[in-house]
């Protein structure tokens, strides 16, 4: 039998302590909200408050149930108000010190078998039960921002931790209409550990110049479906916290990669600490306010100040699906499309278009794709613009003609589920016209055009691979079943599907391919494939029967 909770104790009211205090209140438990002093305390009521007039005002609450969610919340500034709370979750900012200082004086207050609980995001839950004499009856109880909305818990089981107590908070989460996935004690857990690496490159491709705030948060929005890019979610975070989290993941594993770019920390030193302050990566309306004003560097995603060369007559040249749908998407767009399948015969058909796709071919008497290049330039009219949707760097196929200022990507990215992202890939030698060229016809036919390096995976491959690469990982050691991972990514960060969904539909050798390359550019060692994804590609290349997918054939 789980144990029945009533009465909770909720310290620290910032952000996430505030929401886990209104969490509870909604649930019909009797919450204890602690705070420093009376000023704190204020603004920990004010959340409360705000949150639930916010509902009523959206038609979600009566105004009825909003009175008996804020009579059920009592505040305190002493911590001797929870001296009845048969369970304290601690949300205090993410010091290890004031921690163990909180837990140690909660020990001495709170009866023998009250539950302690952190909300810590990536310090170690094991520290913090130290520093009581109750370590088995210490947990993590680690919500997601905002907590009223995401659905996921984790519950960090310490090796002190008792495993009915463990349960007891998975079945508590289950209460308050949320998952609970209980994980062992690693920074960063199942959620940030994956989330934070990503973030972690896209501020790495900010603060190199490489891809506009505007464009990658686009490119990931738009392109993957995720609720917000990663620069607004980092906003919403929380700069300070994301600074925290990455240092602690990178002290753990002294991986590069989740050392903090050092955009961030130039943020945090600057007070730009995302919604909270009012500014972080972008400038908002007042601390607090998601709504983002215009602070003078929003522009238009990537666009060039050079006119577009005018297109009328389009060439797709290749034979595949992608082929296929880009003649039809471009025919209904109003261009002239000539299809050619990529074959040596009848090139001199496409003498007179404007702009030429090479969107993939496997024609039998298809030369490679920078032979065919090579022979195209030897059609087409002088300013017509040679475009490929391969992974290839575009500068090896700019230099394959003898144009290289008229040749740009346009590529579609693997990993997307929508399809209404297209990258602009302009190499090191492609002129500003043709550039603007390439986004004028992706407007044309509809679609979102980002600005992307010519770097491998270019830019939304680029972010999310490794991504997928580090779940793989993860599932390698163990840490947590395919099914757990899923459910972390889609309940904790509104993710439309979890990395192994994803997986399965990218397919593993494309994914693996788009590894190596990456690695292979940024020689990284956390870039390195996982050999589970390495064999699962390998498995699936040779056609053995290894069931229908990704999640299937893996131990759960
Ligand atoms: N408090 C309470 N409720 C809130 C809220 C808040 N701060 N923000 C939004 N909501 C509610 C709204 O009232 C609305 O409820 P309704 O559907 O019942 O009317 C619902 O959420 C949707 O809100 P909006 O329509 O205003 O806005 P969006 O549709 O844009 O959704 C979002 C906002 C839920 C924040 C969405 O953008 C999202 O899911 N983002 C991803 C957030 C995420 O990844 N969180 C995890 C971060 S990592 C973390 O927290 C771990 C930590 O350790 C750092």
């Amino acid at each position: 039998m789980a144990r029945d909770f009533q009465t909770v104790g909720v310290v620290g009211l910032g952000t996430m302590g505030a929401g886990i205090a209104e969490v509870f209140a909604r649930s019909g438990l009797d919450v204890v909200g602690v705070e420093a002093d009376e000023a704190a305390l204020a603004r920990g009521r004010g959340h409360v408050q705000r949150s639930t007039a916010r509902a009523v005002q959206r038609g979600r609450l009566t105004e009825a149930a909003a009175a008996a969610i804020l009579g059920r919340v009592t505040f305190a500034t002493d911590l001797a108000a929870l001296s009845r709370a048969e369970l304290v979750v601690e949300a205090v900012p993410e010091r290890i010190e004031l921690k163990q200082e909180l837990f140690g004086r909660l020990d001495a207050i709170c009866p023998d078998e009250t539950v302690l609980a952190t909300n810590t995001s990536s310090l170690s839950v094991t520290q913090v039960a130290m520093s009581t004499d109750r370590p088995s009856r210490v947990v993590g109880m680690h919500f997601f921002n905002p907590a009223p909305v995401m659905k996921l818990v984790e519950v960090v089981r310490t090796v002190a931790t008792d495993p009915a107590v463990a349960d007891d908070i998975e079945h508590l989460a289950q209460r308050l209409g949320k998952t609970g996935v209980t994980v062992g004690d690693k920074a960063g857990f199942i959620a940030n550990a994956l989330l934070f690496g990503y973030l972690n490159s896209a501020m790495s491709l900010l603060g190199a110049g490489q891809a506009s705030r505007e464009d990658i948060d686009i490119a990931m929005q738009v392109g993957c479906g995720l609720p917000l890019g990663p620069f607004a979610l980092l906003d919403l975070i929380g700069l300070d916290t994301a600074y925290q989290i990455l240092d602690t993941m990178y002290q753990e594993s002294r991986d590069r990669l989740l050392a903090p770019a050092p955009i961030l920390g130039q943020l945090v030193t600057a007070r730009f600490l995302g919604r909270k302050s009012g500014r972080g990566f972008y400038a908002y309306e007042s601390p607090g306010s998601g709504k983002v004003v215009d602070d003078g560097s929003t522009r238009q995603a990537g666009a060039t100040e050079a006119e577009p060369r005018p297109v009328r007559r389009v060439a797709v040249v290749g034979s595949g699906t992608s082929a296929r749908q880009l003649v039809v998407s471009a025919t209904s767009a109003g261009f002239d499309v000539v299809a050619h399948d990529g074959g040596t015969s009848r090139l001199d058909d496409l003498a007179d278009v404007e702009l030429v796709v090479v969107a993939g071919t496997d024609a039998p008497d298809a030369p490679g794709e920078l032979a065919l290049l090579s022979a195209l330039d030897g059609v087409v009219k002088p300013g017509t613009v040679l475009a490929t949707t391969s992974g290839r760097p575009v500068i090896d196929c700019a230099v394959a003609t003898g144009r290289p200022a008229d040749v740009v990507g346009m590529h579609v990215p693997a990993v997307s589920r929508e399809g209404g992202v297209v990258e602009v890939v302009s190499s090191i030698a492609t002129s500003p016209d043709v550039i603007a060229t390439a986004y004028d016809v992706v407007h044309r036919l509809g679609k979102r055009a980002v600005r992307s390096p010519d770097t491998a995976g270019f830019l939304v491959d680029r972010l999310v691979v490794p991504y997928l690469n580090d779940a793989v990982r993860m599932l390698e050691a163990h840490y947590a079943s395919a099914d757990d991972i899923d459910a972390a990514m889609t309940l904790g960060c509104g993710y439309p599907v979890g990395p192994f969904e994803l997986l399965d539909e990218v397919g593993s050798g494309v994914a693996l391919d788009i590894q190596w390359a990456v690695y292979r550019q940024f020689r990284e060692p956390g870039l390195a494939p996982a050999p589970l994804l390495e064999h699962l590609a390998t498995a699936a290349h040779l056609g053995r029967p290894t069931g229908r997918g990704f999640r299937e054939r893996l131990p759960r």
